[in-house]
């Protein structure tokens, strides 16, 4: 069998280098050196994709800067899953043109999720001019075309047709980080869960392939990296495309048996993919990190239904219990939606009592936001904004009393942490994450930063844990 995905020919990309080198030559006639400045919104997927941006902005001659003050280049990575994230978007979008006024020659350039927009493309044309360059997250790998484009002054470039996508393998990347890395393994999703934007904007489901990504993995713990999340937006459908039999237990596998001090996390999986077999592997691994991110969205199986999600209350229920059989101590993270179209206050009860039941270590919690396009965006919704908030804030409530009890649990115990920053407070100058990905403060010389330590839970709060080295 054969990969039903596309892959961008080298000879591609190889042209895009070509791109770079001819900007950086421009860049290196000028008498003080260009800077560029990313702004990223959004998912690790994006900040992974900012990575990539920012690593063909190097290539170009560009300084990559924290500020988009006096910048030549600024990129703003969008984010579209919910109106709040969008309205923010285009209200840090419309104070550039301040920054644009005082700097005529500057290139504003927006991608990302919004950008697949085209209700959202439409009113960047009309409404902010200053925007210079859009492109969509499946036309990321052919950036430096696109800034070249605007760079010899061709007007403005909008490139936003609707595209399935493709992989495309060797881009730069200029990472953020020292020890934590993401390695996307797939991109898109074919999930079309109701509510959501995503399989609209980010294409279809496409997998690297596994020699690729193992070999990325197998530099970046050569280069000192502890911490690894591979990334997806359904990790367990990765290579159901290439056409090989590889699947995601086997990457968790083979990516177990690189040699190193590191640990693998990944996000996200989708419950109705999680299978037994992944179990097993997260039981086997050494290197996996006992923890699960597994957005269950809500308890009730009529409301999940209408989400399109694949599974019921009970068969979720079900998985919570095969995973806990076997790593007893999982951490479990996952995400829920209050106030999806028609959801009664009933049916909310049964996502509380879902969380009591399974008692998730933390939850990221948001009120229902209808996209434009998506089928849950058409349902009829009777519920008010202030009533689902009702909800929300009872939500929110049940579970920082389950987290600060989770974080009590921990008080006495000794975790291996990754000391992997500073702290913000004098009394705790150090960060680190235990294995399972919960936030210790602790205290302690800089020089460890980057080494796996036991540290002694002494106290807590809802949100973090507090520790000595021992
Ligand atoms: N691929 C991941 C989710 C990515 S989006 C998965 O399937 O688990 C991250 C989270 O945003 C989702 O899990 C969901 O809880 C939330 N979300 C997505 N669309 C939303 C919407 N329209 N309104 C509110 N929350 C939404
Ligand atoms: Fe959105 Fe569902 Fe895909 Fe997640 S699995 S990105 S929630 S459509
Ligand atoms: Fe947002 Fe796109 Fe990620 S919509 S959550 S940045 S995939």
């Amino acid at each position: 069998m054969e990969r039903t995905t596309a892959v961008i020919p080298a000879e591609d990309i190889q042209r895009q280098t070509k791109y770079c080198a001819e900007i950086k030559v421009l860049n290196q006639q000028r008498q003080v050196p260009p800077m560029a400045y990313v702004d990223t919104y959004g998912c690790q997927q994006n900040e992974a994709d900012s990575e990539l941006i920012r690593g063909m902005l190097a290539d170009m001659g560009y300084e990559i800067t924290d500020t988009s003050d006096g910048a030549d280049v600024i990129v703003i990575n969008t984010c579209a899953i919910r109106e709040h994230a969008e309205q923010r978007v285009f209200g840090n979008v419309g104070a550039l043109i301040h920054g644009k006024r005082k700097k005529p020659g500057q290139i504003i350039c927006l991608c990302g999720c919004m950008a697949q927009e085209a209700h959202v493309a439409e009113r960047l044309r009309q409404s902010y001019r200053h925007v210079d360059l859009l492109f969509g997250p499946q036309a990321l790998w052919r950036f430096p075309e696109l800034l070249r484009r605007v760079y010899l002054r061709r007007g403005r470039v909008f490139d936003v047709d609707a595209s399935d996508g493709a992989i495309a393998e060797g881009l730069p990347v200029r990472r953020s980080g020292k020890l934590k890395a993401w390695v996307s393994i797939m991109y898109g999703c074919n999930n079309f869960c109701s509510y959501c934007i995503v399989p609209y904007v980010r294409g279809r489901e496409r997998s690297r392939e596994p020699e690729a990504i193992l070999n990325e993995i197998e530099t970046l713990v050569g280069q000192g990296y502890k911490d690894i999340t591979l990334l997806g937006q359904n990790v367990n459908s990765y290579g159901m495309d290439l056409g090989s039999g590889m699947d995601f237990p086997t990457l968790l596998e083979r990516t177990n048996a690189i040699p190193g001090d590191f640990l693998i996390r990944f996000m996200t999986s989708h419950p109705k993919d999680a299978t037994d077999r992944l179990f097993d592997v997260m039981r086997n691994c050494e290197r996996v990190a006992p923890c699960l991110h597994l957005p269950f969205q809500s308890g009730n199986s009529r409301v999940l239904r209408a989400m399109n999600r694949g599974y019921s209350r009970e068969e979720y229920l079900d998985k919570i219990q095969a995973l806990r059989e076997r790593v007893p101590h999982i951490v479990l993270t996952s995400d829920v939606i209050v106030g999806f179209p028609g959801e009664t206050t009933r049916e909310f009860e049964d996502t509380l009592s879902l969380i009591q039941e399974v008692r998730f270590d933390a939850l990221f919690t948001f009120i229902y936001s209808p996209r434009e396009g998506t089928p849950a965006a058409k349902l009829d919704d009777p519920f008010t904004r202030e009533e689902k908030q009702v909800n929300f804030d009872r939500l929110v409530e049940v579970q920082n009393q389950i987290s600060l009890e989770k974080h009590q649990a921990y008080i006495g115990t000794v975790q291996r942490c990754l000391i992997d920053g500073a702290g913000d407070d004098p009394r705790s100058s150090l960060k680190a994450r235990t294995a399972g990905n919960r936030l210790v403060h602790l205290n302690g010389d800089s020089a460890l930063i980057g080494q796996f330590r036991d540290v002694r839970i002494t106290h807590c709060s809802t949100f973090a844990l507090f520790g000595e080295l021992i």
